[in-house]
């Protein structure tokens, strides 16, 4: 199905500090100029969201989180929960990114609590998911990826608005990419295994492609059946590239 809107989110992971701010800056006075035909997010460190709300606030650039915690406050030291999220000016929150399932041990049931917390506290929740080299090079991406968000989601998304986001971990941070034809069967996949774990609610539910999207095959990525918006790292620090990769979609 087409998606007539594309959400496109910029991901900065562990990047960003005060000077930084700039580019959101620039990103808004940019939207004012030039409106975007797509919903665009930043999801800067939680350090940086509630002075990035000051640059953004009125205009047409969304907040998000990059990770919460599956409860709403007590003592976990050094997490952040989707309240504190909310709190701070984010309206959406990244889950389930395979660098947290990689280096946090994050599995599936922890994703699902984290989405409960998302949905509890107000947040749009963005699912990740995605294989490996050595699991796509076995012939088991679509079996990866579609047990992968079956298992992440929660019940209660059925009613709510929320993104799945396709990251083959391969091509994360690598300047490689799937084939076209590889991104539209894995959207297909994801697709039909939202509507077998949600119904037909979750038949216009944005699936984004995330893995080295550059001004350069943004265009041709964005175009490819099933494919709702892009989630991009390395190419949404400098507000230049992600406009590029914004008038793209
Ligand atoms: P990348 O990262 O665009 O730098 O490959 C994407 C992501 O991890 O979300």
């Amino acid at each position: 199905m087409k998606q007539s809107v594309k959400l496109i989110v910029g991901n900065w992971k562990m990047h960003g500090l005060s000077a930084d701010l700039g580019e959101a800056a620039t990103l808004r006075q940019a939207l004012e100029e030039e409106s975007a035909s797509c919903r665009v997010v930043l999801c800067p460190p939680a350090t940086l969201l509630d002075r990035m709300r000051t640059v953004v606030e009125g205009g047409a650039v969304e907040l998000g989180g990059q990770d919460c915690h599956e409860k709403p406050a007590g003592a976990f030291t050094g997490s952040t929960s989707a309240a504190m999220l909310a709190d701070a000016g984010a309206s959406l929150v990244i889950l389930g990114h395979s660098e947290r399932r990689a280096a946090f041990g994050e599995n599936d049931a922890a994703v699902a609590a984290k989405v409960e917390a998302a949905i509890a506290a107000g947040l749009e929740p963005i699912v990740c998911v995605g294989e490996t080299l050595a699991q796509r090079e076995a012939g088991d991406a679509v079996a990866v990826v579609s047990a992968q968000v079956e298992n992440s989601l929660a019940d209660s998304l059925a009613e709510r608005p929320f993104a799945v986001a396709y990251e083959p971990v391969w091509a994360i941070g690598t300047g490689l990419t799937p084939t076209l034809e590889q991104i539209a069967e894995v959207h297909a996949a994801l697709r039909a295994a939202l509507v077998r774990r949600l119904g037909q609610a979750a038949a216009r539910i944005p699936i984004l492609y995330g893995g080295s999207v550059k001004p350069e095959n943004a265009a041709e990525i964005l175009a490819a059946s099933e494919v709702g918006g892009a989630l991009v790292g390395g190419a949404s620090l400098k507000a230049e590239d992600f406009l590029k990769i914004i008038r793209a979609a």
